[in-house]
């Protein structure tokens, strides 16, 4: 049974090292940033799920403009395809719903094959392409999931 577990800053150093194996340096966040997302304010749910001792992923989300928003997924690549992420993204999305959000939203990279799979299958749809939101020569997209729908 894969628990979600709240999480602090006292996580930070775990978190950035599972954030710097999933992301690419200059995507991977720093762990100045991820301490600073640990304590914003906006009604945030961050969760982890643990496998014995061993932090298989976790996920970051606040509340904006009336949605809720994912910071960042990540899921160990030994952990990956064994329902955690879907598991972590389905926790987020209750508390949000549970909390008067209208939806979900996030930003991927173009180029994350994988993560475009994933979000598709949980229900996400691209609202639009955010030009260069990751670097020069790298744009994002848009998803959005309506609770309505
Ligand atoms: C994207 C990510 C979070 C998926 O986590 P995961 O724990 O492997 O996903 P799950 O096992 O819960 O998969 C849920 C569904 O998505 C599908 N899926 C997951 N990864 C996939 C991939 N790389 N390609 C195709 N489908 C994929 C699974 O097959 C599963 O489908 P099903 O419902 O038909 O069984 C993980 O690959 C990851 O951490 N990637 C690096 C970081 C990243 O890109 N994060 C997202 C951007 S914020």
């Amino acid at each position: 049974m894969l628990q979600p577990r709240p999480l602090s800053e006292a996580d930070a150093p775990q978190l950035w090292r599972l954030d710097q194996q999933c992301f690419a340096p200059g995507i991977a966040y720093t762990q100045e940033e991820i301490r600073a997302h640990l304590r914003n304010p906006r009604q945030p749910y961050h969760r982890g799920i643990e496998v014995g001792e061993e932090l298989a992923g976790f996920i970051l989300t606040v509340r904006t403009r009336g949605r809720g928003h994912v910071i960042t997924l990540d899921v160990a690549p030994s952990f990956r395809q064994r329902g955690i992420g879907r598991t972590l993204m389905a926790a987020a999305e209750q508390y949000h719903l549970a909390n008067g959000a209208t939806g979900m939203q996030l930003e991927v990279a173009v180029n994350n094959a994988g993560a475009l799979a994933f979000y598709t299958r949980a229900g996400y749809n691209v609202i639009r392409t955010l030009p260069r939101y990751y670097s020069e020569d790298l744009d994002g997209l848009l998803l959005h999931k309506d609770f309505a729908a």
